[in-house]
This record gives C-alpha cells, sequence and structure tokens, in this order.
C-alpha cells in the first residue's frame, strides 16, 4: 500500500503563529491569504498605532520604561526606513502587521517580541483603518472645500448669466447660471458636514479589545486612545474588533459625493455638446478622437460619472462583505480595506479633476446662453403670475396662458411677439408692463422668495456660502 506522503509546499513561508503548524502554507494559498499586497498603505497608521501601545505597556507597568523607548525606536527606525523606500515587505510577511513586528525584532532584538503584549491583529488592523480613515477624511474634506471654493469664484462671475432651468429635461423656468452652479455648492457643504460626522464614529479605539474579548493585562485603553487623539474607546470589545459600521458610513458618504459629482458631470457633458453649446471645453481638459479630426471630448466628466459606479460598487460590497459575519473578526474583514483604499484614491482624484475642470477647464457661452433663455416659453408661468397677481385666479390664469402657448406654437410665435391689443384681447387685465414681465432677466429677477433664483437671493446665498467655507 502507498504511504501517504504529506504535502510538503517546497517555498516554505515561515510564519509568526508556525509552532502550531506542522508544515508550512502551500505557496499559492500563502499569496491567496496575504494582504500586504495592499495594506503596506497602512503602514504609518500602524507604526503610530503601536508607538501608543508600547508607550501604553510601559505606562501601566506592563513592561519596563527602557524596553518601550526601545520599541518606539525600533518602530520610528521602521517608518524611516519605510519613507526612504528601504521598507519593502514580501509576500512571506503575510500582511502590514507581521511585517512591521518581525522587522522590529530585527532591529531591537528579542525586545521586539514582547510588543505584541496585551494586543491581537484583531484590535491592531481595527485601530489602523481607523486613523487611515480619518486622516483621508479630513484631506477628502480640504478637497471638497476647493471644489466648493472653485464653485463660488464661478458662481460669483456669473451671478447676471441666464441659463436654461430645467425638469423632465424639458425647458421650464430660467435661472441665474450662479444659483445653479450653487446648488452644487449645497450639495458638497453637506458633504463636508457628513464627513465631519461621519468622523466622529471614526475617530473611536477599539485598541486593547484584544482578540475579541479583552486581554488579562492590566491595560489602559483611555491612555492609548488619548495618546492616538481619538475621543473615546469602543465599550464592548466584541463590537470593538468585529465593527465596520465606521468603513461603511464613509463609502455611503463617499458614494453621494460621487453622486454630486456624477450630476454635474452629465450636466457639463450635455452642456458641451452641440446641441446645447452653453460652455466650450478648452484644451487643457478635453481630448480628441484618434479618427474624427473634429472632436473634442469630455473625458473628465465621464470619467468621473463612470468611477462613481466604482466607488458605489464598494459600499454595497461592503455592505455584502457584513450581513452574514458572525461575531467577532472573521477573515472576510481583511476585504474591506482595497474598497476604502480605492475609494479614498478615487474620490480625491475626482475632486481634483472637477475642480480643475470648472476652474481653467470650460468657459461658458454667454451669447448662446442668452439666446436660448429668449428662444422658448420659458416665461409662460410669468404669464399666468401676472394674471394671479391681478386678481385672476391662478388656475384661470394658468388655462388662458396655455391657450396662448398652444396659439404661438401655431403660429411660430413666442410671448414676447405678441402686441399689446393682441394681450388686451386675451384679457383686459394685461397692460403694457407685460412685456417688461416676461423678459428673461425679469423672470430670473422676480423669484425673489428666500433660495430661490432671483439676483438679490443668489448674491445673498453667495455670501452666507463664502462665510460657511471660511468658517472652517
Ligand atoms: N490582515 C488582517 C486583516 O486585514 C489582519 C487581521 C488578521 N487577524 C486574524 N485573526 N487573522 O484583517
Amino acid at each position: 500500500m502507498a504511504q501517504e506522503i504529506p504535502q510538503q509546499p517546497t517555498a516554505t513561508t515561515q510564519k509568526t503563529w508556525s509552532q502550531r503548524f506542522d508544515s508550512a502554507l502551500h505557496p499559492a494559498i500563502a499569496r491567496f491569504n496575504a494582504s500586504i499586497g495592499f495594506d503596506i498603505e497602512l503602514i504609518e497608521y500602524d507604526l503610530t498605532g503601536s508607538i501608543a501601545h508600547a508607550q501604553m505597556l510601559a505606562h501601566t507597568g506592563i513592561i519596563t520604561a527602557e524596553e518601550s523607548s526601545q520599541l518606539v525606536a525600533g518602530l520610528e527606525q521602521i517608518r524611516q526606513e519605510y519613507r526612504q523606500g528601504q521598507f519593502n515587505p514580501g509576500i512571506e510577511a503575510e500582511d502590514v502587521h507581521f511585517a512591521v513586528e518581525r522587522r522590529l525584532t530585527e532591529l531591537v532584538g528579542d525586545v521586539g517580541k514582547k510588543l505584541h503584549t496585551a494586543r491581537s491583529r484583531n484590535d491592531q488592523v481595527g485601530t489602523d483603518v481607523r486613523l487611515y480613515l480619518r486622516d483621508q477624511i479630513e484631506q477628502i474634506r480640504i478637497c471638497l472645500r476647493q471644489f466648493q471654493g472653485t464653485l463660488l469664484n464661478l458662481a460669483e462671475q456669473h451671478i447676471e448669466t441666464l441659463i436654461p432651468g430645467y425638469t423632465h429635461l424639458q425647458r421650464a423656468q430660467p435661472l441665474s447660471l450662479a444659483h445653479h452652479l450653487l446648488a452644487y455648492f449645497q450639495m458638497a457643504q453637506r458633504d463636508w458636514e457628513r464627513l465631519g460626522d461621519v468622523n466622529k464614529r471614526v475617530n473611536i479605539s477599539p485598541l486593547g479589545s484584544g482578540a475579541l474579548a479583552g486581554t488579562t493585562f492590566p491595560i489602559d485603553r483611555h491612555y492609548t486612545a488619548k495618546l492616538l487623539g481619538m475621543t473615546d474607546v469602543y465599550a464592548n470589545s466584541l463590537d470593538g474588533v468585529s465593527d465596520r459600521d465606521f468603513a461603511i458610513e464613509f463609502l455611503s458618504s463617499a458614494s453621494l459625493i460621487m453622486i454630486h459629482l456624477s450630476r454635474l458631470s452629465e450636466e457639463v457633458i450635455l452642456w458641451s455638446s452641440e446641441e446645447f453649446s452653453f460652455v466650450k471645453l478648452k484644451d487643457s481638459c478635453a481630448t480628441g478622437s484618434s479618427i474624427m479630426p473634429q472632436k473634442k471630448n469630455p473625458d473628465v466628466p465621464e470619467l468621473v460619472r463612470g468611477k462613481t459606479g466604482r466607488v458605489c460598487g464598494h459600499l454595497q460590497a461592503l455592505l455584502v462583505l457584513m450581513k452574514g459575519l458572525p461575531l467577532a473578526y472573521n477573515k472576510d474583514l481583511q476585504e474591506d480595506k482595497e474598497a476604502l483604499f480605492d475609494t479614498v484614491k478615487t474620490i480625491k482624484a475626482c475632486l481634483e479633476a472637477m475642480t480643475i475642470l470648472l476652474s481653467e477647464g470650460l468657459e461658458f457661452r454667454p451669447t448662446r446662453l442668452a439666446a436660448a433663455v429668449a428662444e422658448d416659453f420659458s416665461n409662460a408661468t410669468d404669464v399666468a403670475d401676472y394674471l394671479a397677481a391681478r386678481g385672476v385666479p391662478f388656475r384661470e390664469a394658468y388655462n388662458l396662458v396655455g391657450q396662448v402657448v398652444k396659439t404661438c406654437l401655431a403660429t411660430g410665435n413666442l410671448l414676447k411677439d405678441l402686441s399689446i391689443e393682441e394681450w388686451k384681447g386675451l384679457h383686459p387685465a394685461f397692460e403694457s408692463d407685460i412685456y417688461q414681465a416676461i423678459a428673461p432677466q425679469q423672470v430670473v429677477a422676480a423669484r425673489n422668495s428666500y433660495g430661490g433664483t432671483g439676483f438679490e437671493q443668489v448674491r445673498r446665498a453667495i455670501l452666507v456660502a463664502k462665510a460657511q467655507v471660511s468658517a472652517s
């Protein structure tokens, strides 16, 4: 009978946990299991978290002050090595946490093996991801502020520029272009606030939760939290190591940012088409076609629109990842990282690209915009409002204007083309001031209700927006 030969992979990988194991991990499984290829992104945060942990171990007398100093010095040295491009752990390290611990032991000797006292990779990785996100969220908020600043500048230049306003993508009522741009400012303002709110829940320390149940050592969790600038500690160790709500909240807020950018992108794409011709794309932000020499393509907004799917996908991925996970840590959670890293990179790149596009990549075409608002029936509501203001019940006025529009469409006229006799024939309340009332500039100016497109409102909104941006 053939003897059973134990599987011995040729390229063995020495593991930190190898004493419990008789044979090494299969090389393909080692690759499959490893996260070092992407979680190296966390290294600075891992080092910061480990330094705080080492300091706490001395503070509580679990290790000596001398040992703690050696650990901290070694960790700082790894930081330098990494920043100088000299720390490049391979697959054998499995993940960034093992990589750092191993290098630390090489650098400071056996004391390096004390770093992991009273800690698990489960609370460690949770801490790293939170420190990473806390930092990235603040960076994204700065990008949002720059984007808002560009929208504000553009709005200030275009208070009196009119643009057709749409509902159902049908011409509805004319708008101040500034009002249209400020709508995106408001979305970005909510995004900025939302991220600030998410960060409150990101900035809670799970460190000291151990693998899942806490630790037998007399640690001081509030001490590490304080060192790390975190506002509180997780009250429950199981929750501490397995919660990813904060990551889902971030991905959800990130998806909303992308959706806002994508809507603006869609508008820029439409506006730059021959059919709309509301904006001209500058060469610095447009590309040509390899075959059609006349083309100038809006690649920037198209890419932003496209990348929105990617970010929303990451949100979906993490939601599905979490839904069936029993407490506490499960390796599935390793899958949260690429979603977060890619989202952060994508959001920053999209905000930067859109900021450049708005500040220097496009030009509104005032003549074309002015013609567009003068050539339609988007002042029809104002005729009805005119009559209603003179005592005609609105619904009656509305019906009458509907008939006028129908007749105009049949005769090829616009409302402004009707003679005063024709107006009077329609209703005796019409006076010669009807022409002024339906001129596009007046149509916009008249919408002076709070939050409306009236120039006075827009000027006020710009002042408020400026104060909001400079308050932070
Ligand atoms: N690389 C792992 C992750 O990203 C670190 C935590 C590993 N914990 C464990 N119990 N295997 O989730």
